[in-house]
């Protein structure tokens, strides 16, 4: 997404600008965002402040973010009610991946083309970022004075990113995930834990921006919760089958690891065929839940078929 071609139209002017062509603009809104509601590299405790913000700039596809302000759009929502929801579920994404590279994790060396968090940090102060980042998500999605939704909306919508990165949502999903090195799972238990440790995040992306609109009603909410549910794990998928098949160069981390570490993935369960018809299927699937919107969700369409055609 980062290499789409850059365009040099603001986001106030956007009505004949294709939805990739716009997209540099909204992630370079959150990055501003994000810089804004970070502590300064200065600051003391500095190590810990620098290894927050090497986790959360400069890199990343920033889809989660992109999600949101697409699903605004889908609505008729000005963006400015969306930072910080969007800032807040990359800093939960950002603290995941710190998490999830850690030596007790995953293991992993490279992320977004640079050193783990923990490589270039150190494992204490990598954890510690983790825990910061995910305390200021919370902070950044109760205190924003710019959102206008009421405090029962707000308390809403901390409710859903509490639950989607508690033990129920993706905390949860990399708890079945690290008990499933070296078994043998079903294609629905791959599902399911895929669905907890990605699809809860990228589903309340969506669902966030759904909360903070004044006026979604109840169909439109089921239609985005579908898609969101749909994305989500397809977004996995696609990520197990670029560990498979994509380049490290390109994807930015190490390609191979979860083979390399017995970790069951959908392709080593179920076949790489059968892992992209499963990802196109929940594409189509997710864009067919989209019909009550008609040409306003046409940015949810097209995020869609990215998450499921992405090489990194
Ligand atoms: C990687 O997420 C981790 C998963 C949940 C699969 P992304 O592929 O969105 O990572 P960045 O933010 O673009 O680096
Ligand atoms: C990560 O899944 C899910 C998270 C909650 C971070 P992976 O372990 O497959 O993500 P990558 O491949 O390291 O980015
Ligand atoms: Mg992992
Ligand atoms: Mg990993
Ligand atoms: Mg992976």
């Amino acid at each position: 997404m980062r290499n789409s071609k850059t365009s040099q139209t603001t986001l106030t002017a956007t009505k004949h600008v294709s939805f990739p062509d716009r997209l540099p603009a909204y992630i370079a809104r959150v990055e501003q965002v994000l810089d804004r509601w970070l502590p300064p590299a200065g600051q003391k405790p500095a190590s810990l402040h620098k290894a927050m913000r090497y986790a959360v700039l400069d890199g990343g596809k920033r889809l989660r973010p992109t999600l949101l302000y697409a699903t605004g759009e889908t609505l008729g929502l000005a963006p400015d009610q969306l930072d910080a929801a969007a800032a807040a579920i990359e800093m939960i994404h950002g603290y995941s991946l710190v998490h999830d590279d850690l030596p007790a994790m995953d293991d992993d060396e490279l992320r977004r083309g640079r050193p783990t968090c923990h490589k270039a940090f150190g494992e204490a102060t990598a954890i510690l970022a983790g825990d910061a980042l995910q305390a200021l998500a919370f902070r950044v999605l109760a205190w924003d004075s710019a959102l206008k939704t009421p405090d029962s909306r707000r308390v809403s919508m901390l409710r859903l990113l509490a639950d989607a990165c508690g033990s129920l949502g993706m905390a949860g999903g990399q708890a079945i995930d690290l008990d499933a090195i070296g078994q043998k799972l079903s294609v629905d238990e791959v599902e399911e834990m895929h669905r907890l440790k990605t699809g809860a995040l990228i589903h309340a992306s969506v669902m966030l921006a759904a909360l903070a609109a004044p006026e979604t009603t109840d169909s439109q909410l089921q239609a985005l919760d579908a898609y969101g549910q749909a994305v989500g794990l397809a977004f996995q998928i696609q990520d197990d089958i670029l560990d498979e098949e994509g380049a490290t160069d390109t994807l930015g981390k190490t390609q191979g690891k979860d083979r390399l570490h017995d970790k069951p993935n959908y392709p080593t369960i179920a076949g790489l065929p059968e892992a992209k018809a499963r990802s196109r299927e929940l594409a189509d699937s997710a864009i067919h839940s989209l019909a009550p919107f008609g040409d306003a969700a046409d940015p949810l369409r097209w995020l869609a078929n990215y998450v499921v055609q992405r090489n990194s």
